[in-house]
């Protein structure tokens, strides 16, 4: 397949206008129609031959888009002056390059076929990087080959993108890393520390799990701003659907409504996110509440609960251990343990609700599961046990016909 080429230029100014691009203008310069980037006739790459590898590994090299569609010129003619002769567009700086891209990409009737978004752009503008490069004109925010590479592009789902989800992080960090860049602005630089170390930055990094964001998760991918103090909990609960409901019907609700609270940040941080560990429950409330006061209070009973909670899994997981040890079957209690372990995690998005009663009522869920499982355990062993009394008469049957043969073995031997 053919793409049809590009009148840039004059196209692309009237996308960043808001006008719809001339998609079908076709080109005037020669090229025969089988002509085809790996092809030796293709003049661009006698020359250009360093860009060969790099752009055919990419995704519009394999929709047939060729160096002549993004930088005009002349792909039939092997001479340097008239290949860049007419509509050349040479090396597009970074405003440039917005305006060839979105030609195609701010095209949802171009698009639709691939089943891709053409909202780019839009997004783009509405970024603080838009913001800079095209109201501003600020070369040290991103275009889209920043991100995208200008060659070697590839769909996210591609594990050598740039943008897989692995990689997308240190894309972001190119520029969020660098102090001298990112000094001008007076913004911090530790995002990719922190994320890289958080449960989240854990999950994708570790055990390649997606479902995790990785900076786009929060910021998106083209419309990256810092969410409003108002709007963090609408960011966080888009994955955490129940904890985002628990936390609606608590207190701290209203709270972050008014903006005296930042929502999920009250307690979590955006970057180096992490679950709160259970010994630090009280302390964490005593950060905004007077020691005395009734939420202090709460936050001590609720530390109290959940240290209980994970004592009774952790003595659960023991009993198992040690029957598994002695032999026993344990598919039961292993079940019931994953019945507990469900409670153990349906309590802590719960916990958001500050709702004690609900709370009690899982733990005392929770609780009857452990506690037969070490029932259980306690009625293995005590049979263990009994069975080893039983054995105490064989024992002495034994001893004692030891003795009695070797005394008949002196009797003989005398
Ligand atoms: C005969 C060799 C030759 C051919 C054929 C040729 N180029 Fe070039 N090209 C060069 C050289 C040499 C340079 C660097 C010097 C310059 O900017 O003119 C260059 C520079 C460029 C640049 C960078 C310009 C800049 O402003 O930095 C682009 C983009 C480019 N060529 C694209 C093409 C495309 C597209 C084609 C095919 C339509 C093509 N070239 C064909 C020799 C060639
Ligand atoms: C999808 C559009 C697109 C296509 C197709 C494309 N380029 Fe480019 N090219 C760019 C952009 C944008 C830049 C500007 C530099 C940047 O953003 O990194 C560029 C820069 C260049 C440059 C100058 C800078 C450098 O990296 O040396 C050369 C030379 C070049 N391209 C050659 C080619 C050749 C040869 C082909 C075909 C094999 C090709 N380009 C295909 C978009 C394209
Ligand atoms: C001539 C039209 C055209 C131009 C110009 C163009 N693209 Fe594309 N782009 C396409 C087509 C067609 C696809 C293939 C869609 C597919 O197969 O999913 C594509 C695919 C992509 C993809 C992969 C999308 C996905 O996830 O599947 C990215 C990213 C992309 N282009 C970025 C760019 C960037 C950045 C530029 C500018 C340097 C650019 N494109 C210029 C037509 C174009
Ligand atoms: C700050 C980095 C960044 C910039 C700048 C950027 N992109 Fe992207 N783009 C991404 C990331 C990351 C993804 C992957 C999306 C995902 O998986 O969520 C993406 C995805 C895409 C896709 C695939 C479809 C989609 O929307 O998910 C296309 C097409 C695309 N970008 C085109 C562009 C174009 C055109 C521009 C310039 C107007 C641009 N991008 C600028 C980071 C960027
Ligand atoms: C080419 C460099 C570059 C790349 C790549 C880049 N950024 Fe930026 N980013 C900037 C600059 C420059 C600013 C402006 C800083 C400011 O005004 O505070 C900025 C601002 C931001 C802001 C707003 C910060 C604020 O407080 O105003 C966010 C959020 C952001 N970038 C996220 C991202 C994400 C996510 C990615 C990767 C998908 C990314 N950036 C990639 C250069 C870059
Ligand atoms: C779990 C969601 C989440 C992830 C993942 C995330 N961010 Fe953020 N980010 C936020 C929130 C929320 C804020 C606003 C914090 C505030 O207002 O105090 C923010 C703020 C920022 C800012 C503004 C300056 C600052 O540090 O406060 C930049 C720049 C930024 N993020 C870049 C990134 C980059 C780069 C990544 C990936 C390495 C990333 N973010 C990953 C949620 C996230
Ligand atoms: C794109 C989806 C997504 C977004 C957005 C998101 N998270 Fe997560 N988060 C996850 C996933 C998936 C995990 C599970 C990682 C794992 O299993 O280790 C997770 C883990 C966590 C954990 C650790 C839980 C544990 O058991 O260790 C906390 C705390 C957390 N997220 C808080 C937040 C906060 C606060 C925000 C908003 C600033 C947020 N998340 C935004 C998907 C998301
Ligand atoms: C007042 C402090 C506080 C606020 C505000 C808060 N959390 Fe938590 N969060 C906690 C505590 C404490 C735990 C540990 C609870 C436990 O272990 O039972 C926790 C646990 C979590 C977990 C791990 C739960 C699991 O399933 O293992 C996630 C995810 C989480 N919070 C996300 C969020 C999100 C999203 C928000 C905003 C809607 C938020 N938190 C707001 C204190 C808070
Ligand atoms: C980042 C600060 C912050 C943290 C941490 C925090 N709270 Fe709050 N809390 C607030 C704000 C602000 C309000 C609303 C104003 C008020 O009533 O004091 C509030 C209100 C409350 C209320 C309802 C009002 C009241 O005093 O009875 C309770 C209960 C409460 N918080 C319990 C907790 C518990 C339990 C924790 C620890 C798990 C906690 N808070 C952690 C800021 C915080």
């Amino acid at each position: 397949m053919r793409m049809p080429s590009l009148v840039v230029t004059c196209a692309a100014l009237g996308v960043l206008l808001g006008m719809p691009a001339d998609v079908t203008a076709t080109n005037s310069w020669p090229v025969a129609e089988q002509q085809q980037v790996s092809d030796t006739t293709y003049g661009c790459l006698i020359c250009h031959a360093e860009k060969r590898r790099s752009f055919t590994m990419g995704i519009h090299s394999e929709r047939g888009i060729q160096c002549h569609d993004c930088h005009g010129g002349n792909p039939a003619s092997f001479e340097r002056d008239v290949a860049h002769r007419g509509r050349f567009l040479g090396s597009p700086d970074k405003l440039e390059t917005i305006q060839l891209c979105s030609t195609c990409h701010a095209d949802a009737g171009q698009m639709r076929q691939y089943g891709l978004p053409a909202d780019q752009l839009a997004e783009f503008r509405t970024s603080r990087h838009g913001q800079l490069l095209l109201e501003r004109g600020d070369d040290n925010a991103p275009t889209c080959t920043d991100c995208h590479d200008a060659h070697t592009i590839l769909p996210s789902e591609d594990a050598r993108s740039n943008v897989h989800p692995t990689h997308i992080a240190a894309t972001c960090a190119r520029c969020h890393e660098d102090e001298t860049l990112m000094g001008g602005y007076g913004i911090p630089v530790n995002q990719f520390s922190e994320y890289r170390e958080s449960a989240h930055g854990n999950a994708v990094f570790e055990q390649a799990n997606f479902a995790a964001p990785t900076c786009t998760g929060c910021h998106g991918s083209h419309a990256a701003l810092p969410p409003g103090v108002t709007e963090i909990v609408n960011v966080c609960d888009k994955c955490h659907v129940l904890i985002g409901r628990a936390f609606s019907q608590g207190p701290h609700a209203s709270a972050t409504r008014e903006g005296t609270l930042p929502g999920c940040l009250g307690c979590h941080s955006n970057h180096g996110t992490e679950r709160v560990s259970p010994d630090a429950i009280a302390s964490l409330c005593a950060n905004c509440h007077e020691a005395d006061s009734r939420a202090a209070l709460t936050g001590m009973e609720l530390q109290e609960k959940v240290v209980y909670a994970v004592q009774e899994l952790v003595a659960a997981e023991t009993a198992i251990a040690e029957m598994l040890e002695a032999g026993h079957q344990v598919s039961n209690e292993r079940f019931r343990y994953q019945t507990a372990l469900t409670s153990f995690l349906e309590r802590a998005q719960v916990h958001h609700s500050l709702d004690l009663d609900r709370l009690e009522d899982i733990s005392l869920q929770l609780r009857s599961d452990t506690e037969l499982i070490k029932a259980t355990a306690e009625s293995f062993a005590e049979e263990r046990w009994e069975h080893k009394l039983l054995l105490v008469p064989v024992w002495f049957l034994t001893l004692s016909a030891v003795v009695f043969a070797w005394f008949k073995l002196r009797e003989v031997e005398r």
